[in-house]
């Protein structure tokens, strides 16, 4: 068995161009270059949001002004301004179409979060190369996605459009996505894919959507780069610099993150795009004086296409005839921007047959995909029993997520349409028709009520209770940063009314986050978060209540007890005082003596730990780790750690089960992590089989920035646990020599 990234990486090669048809791409390239006008070049540079309005944009196409746009998706428009572009501009060169198809496009998939708790690159690779089908038909070949920044505060909306808190599972669905939306081979089906937001965007100050990081150069490198490394690994075609400044420098003028890590180390060859204004928004950092000044900053520092600032377009010619930019940096750009354009054969074809792309809209096998995806993104956080339902007679369906066609496809579903969700009120009475009741009880996840003597009412005719709660689509994505993550409104009200009346309750929770659901467990006899599950959440979510489905999604990110414990993540380094059990406030005597409690790291109030940890998440049946050993006690840097270990499904339902392998590194030249992820399988087995399982870990995965700025393995000892979680299983000792 291999490393899902092992088999990824061998593949990029696939995608990457061969050596002659490089060459080939080069030459056309110089040969553009030669024909262009200085004016021409900066053209290619500007991105506009032309969205809507053809006729708006036809001289600036004409002139050869404009190289992409964005959010414009009717296929006929975007036939007429490639139209445009390629018969009416002088050079002819076709326009890079682009959109933000974050999880799925018509067909909306479950959020990036909820895609990184499946734990399966290969079916969240099925997916991108599902929205990748869907959003190239209708004309769009790159799409802002996948979101790699490690978010370690929930209090953040945007860590709904990422993979969590991880730097590995982050680049495993980094490359899964690259695959998916850009093809194992480059044809009209590839949408180019952008890598961003580089980088520390996620690491905001107070989980304050836009706000100032603080990432010293050993987390930059060990946490927050290593994603982007592997997406650029993978072929990322472009790469997009985010809005934050970190330690002064906002990302859209850092040089040393765009030039000499991105080019000079990483040897990215792609496109890099601002954010959205994100070279004008430089001004209201403070980092440049006006939109010249910040054009100047960001071409320099190795932006090559700025995003709706209109900051080249409006001045790099005089910059350049002033000597304050040189036309070589301006040709390197358009050389990076046309080498995408190459790549994804917009030069031979840049038209798309209208009538062909409509039934590639929501075919039955993207749906079926994305139902499937919805299905593996659930995580079950409790069940006393309750679930799989069977036999139950009457169901009450209640709660404001039970039937809300828009809210369930989540954050950055601008092209799903409500139309076609499928809710788990519809799903429901389509399986039990006649067997179930609707009665909402809050109209949406905000709604305030006192009483809720219809629900309670409807619960006690019914057999079993469905709670259906969470967050609308808007309380999560960019700008919804939240300072309290409990349950909105009083859907923990509408909860509590429903355990009372002593029926069986099932609470199902839709959200773009780990929300704070501490107080809530207790009302319900079984949980299963499904974050926004997307157009079939619906059909999925029954499915897993029945037990057609056993659940085997894990948390890609720590579930806190109370939003005062952010940020709090497993792979944190040992502090000089780690928490050894001692006392809460409540056992804590009036007059204490100030050292009496013991010092260490701890809330008096919330203890040390998290309501769920990383990786966490039951399944009907339960397994059982045994024979867990290395094929070595001692390796060498060259050489790969086989990691064996016997699973068994020690339960009485089939089920799958992510079986994960942390390591620590016990001393280094810098503090290191208490653990980190470096392996995960996903592993379905019958009830009651056993298999032996071996993955391979090379010892080079275990490398470092360490005290000299250098990445490298630390010879000495180390620590190894297999287990279903991040706080389970016993350490296994080897060491490296
Ligand atoms: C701003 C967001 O930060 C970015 O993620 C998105 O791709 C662009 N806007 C374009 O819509």
């Amino acid at each position: 068995m291999h490393s899902f990234r092992t088999l990824l990486v061998a593949f990029a090669a696939g995608l990457l161009l061969s050596c002659s048809s490089q060459d080939v791409t080069e030459k056309q390239i110089d040969q553009l270059l030669a024909k262009m006008t200085l004016a021409e070049k900066i053209g290619q540079m500007n991105q506009v949001s032309a969205g809507g309005d053809v006729a708006n944009y036809a001289e600036a196409l004409r002139k050869g002004q404009i190289g992409s746009i964005l959010n414009e998706v009717d296929p006929v428009k975007i036939n007429e301004f490639q139209r445009i572009a390629v018969t009416e501009s002088r050079l002819g060169i076709p326009l890079l179409v682009a959109r933000d198809v974050i999880h799925g496009f018509h067909t909306v998939y479950p959020i990036p979060l909820g895609l990184a708790a499946t734990f399966d690159p290969a079916l969240v690779e099925e997916g991108a190369r599902v929205a990748a089908l869907e959003a190239t038909a209708q004309g769009i070949r790159w799409t802002f996605s996948p979101m790699l920044d490690i978010a370690r505060d929930p209090r953040w909306g945007r860590m709904a459009e990422g993979s969590g808190e991880d730097p590995y599972l982050d680049a495993c669905m980094a490359e899964a996505m690259i695959y998916g939306y850009q093809g194992r081979t480059a044809d009209s089906t590839s949408m180019a894919a952008c890598i961003k937001h580089f980088v520390g965007y996620g690491a905001a100050e107070g989980g304050r959507d836009y706000n100032s990081t603080l990432i010293p150069e050993h987390l930059l490198r060990n946490v927050y780069l290593p994603p982007f490394e592997a997406g650029v690994q993978a072929g990322a075609m472009t790469l997009m610099t985010s809005f934050n400044d970190n330690d002064g420098v906002p990302s859209t003028g850092n040089t040393y993150i765009l030039k000499d890590i991105l080019r000079n180390e990483w040897g990215f060859d792609g496109l890099v795009v601002t954010d959205w204004n994100s070279m004008g928004e430089m001004i209201n950092h403070g980092f440049g004086a006006d939109r010249k000044d910040v054009a100047e900053k960001a071409v320099n520092a190795g932006v090559d296409m700025d995003m709706m600032t209109m900051g080249f377009i409006s001045h790099l010619e005089e910059l350049v005839k002033s000597g304050a930019v040189k036309e070589k940096t301006i040709d390197n750009a358009v050389r990076n921007i046309l080498r995408v354009k190459i790549k994804l054969g917009l030069f031979e074809n840049p038209y798309i047959d209208v009538e062909a792309s409509k039934p590639v809209q929501y075919a039955p096998e993207h749906l079926a995909s994305a139902q499937k995806t919805a299905e593996e993104a659930a995580i079950l956080l409790k069940n006393n029993g309750v679930l799989p339902l069977k036999g139950s007679r009457r169901i009450l369906v209640t709660g404001p997520l039970a039937d809300a066609p828009h809210d369930q496809l989540g954050t950055w579903a601008f092209d799903g349409e409500k139309a076609h969700t499928v809710t788990p009120l519809k799903a429901l009475q389509e399986r039990f028709p006649g067997q179930v009741e609707f009665v909402p009880g809050l109209r949406y996840s905000r709604d305030y009520r006192d009483r809720f003597d219809d629900v309670v009412a409807a619960a006690r005719r019914a057999d079993v209770v469905l709670a259906f709660l969470g967050e609308e689509a808007i309380l999560s994505g960019e700008a919804h940063s939240l300072a309290d993550l409990n349950l909105k409104g009083s859907q923990s009200e509408l909860l509590s009314a429903l355990k009372a009346t002593g029926k069986p309750v099932v609470a199902v929770v839709m959200a773009g986050r780990p929300l704070t659901i501490e107080r809530d467990l207790p009302n319900a006899d079984a949980l299963l978060y499904s974050f926004h599950p997307g157009t079939m959440g619906g059909p999925a979510l029954v499915n897993l209540l029945w037990g057609d489905v056993n659940p085997s999604g894990k948390t890609p990110v720590t579930f806190l007890r109370t939003v005062g414990q952010a940020p709090m993540y497993y792979n944190h380094n040992m502090t000089g005082r780690p928490y050894s059990g001692e006392l809460l406030l409540d056992a804590i005597q009036p007059e204490a003596g100030q050292t009496s409690l013991g010092n260490t790291s701890y809330y008096l109030d919330y203890g040390a730990y998290p309501l769920f940890p990383f990786g966490y998440g039951l399944s009907y049946t339960s397994f059982a780790y045994s024979a867990i050993g290395l094929d070595k006690d001692t390796y060498k840097v060259d050489d790969t750690i086989t990691v064996n270990f016997i699973l068994t499904n020690t339960g009485a339902y089939d089920g799958t089960e992510v079986a994960q392998v942390y390591v620590r590194d016990l001393v280094g030249s810098i503090a290191r992590p208490v653990k980190e992820l470096k392996a995960f399988e996903r592993v379905s087995l019958k009830a009651g089989e056993s298999r032996t399982l071996s993955v391979k870990i090379p010892v080079k995965e275990l490398a470092f920035y360490g005290l000299d700025g250098k990445k490298k393995v630390e010879p000495g000892d180390f620590q190894l646990w297999v287990a279903g979680d991040s706080a389970s299983g016993t350490p296994v000792p080897f060491a490296i020599h």
